[in-house]
């Protein structure tokens, strides 16, 4: 199976961004341990990045040609603010994880809507970088486990 891992704005700095909040591993070794993690399970892992909102879109109708099975979003700020991302999850309607490392429940009250929920299978908040492994796994175990029905 084929999955797109992507990261919005800022997610390129993590380890230097706001330590206390999002950790001190940095992103590129997060998308090392991605990868290797992916590949074990037998997992073709695209990981991307972008700052660009249009870029995001982009990856993701791009998922949707490449044949994906599955998405991993942390959209960044983007959550807040995107209906584009959210439609772009729409048109495609490839099971999506949205995962936030940091617990935006519990944060600044702008940090709680997330435009881009209703169109993803499961919500994976404030695990941090672990978030996106279980976001694997969720995708990995498919409809059989009856993942896309849940909540996380
Ligand atoms: C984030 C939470 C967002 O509110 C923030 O803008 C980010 C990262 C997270 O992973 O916790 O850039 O998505």
């Amino acid at each position: 199976m084929k999955i797109y891992i992507l990261n919005g704005p800022n997610l390129n700095l993590l380890g230097i961004r706001e330590p206390g909040i999002y950790g001190s591993l940095g992103y590129d070794e997060l998308c090392r341990g991605l990868a290797s993690y992916c590949e074990e399970r037998g997992i073709e892992a695209v990981l991307y990045q972008s700052n660009h909102e249009g870029d995001l879109v982009d990856k993701i109708q791009e998922a949707y040609f490449a044949g994906a099975s599955g998405i991993v979003l942390n959209p960044g700020a983007y959550t807040h603010t995107s209906i584009a991302l959210l439609d772009a999850l729409s048109a495609v309607k490839i099971p999506t994880v949205e995962v936030h490392i940091s617990d935006v429940t519990k944060r600044e009250s702008f940090r709680k809507t997330s435009y881009i929920r209703p169109a993803c299978v499961a919500s994976i908040i404030g695990h941090g970088v672990k978030g996106y492994y279980e976001a694997v796994d969720l995708l990995a175990g498919g409809k059989e486990t009856g993942v896309y029905a849940r909540k996380v």
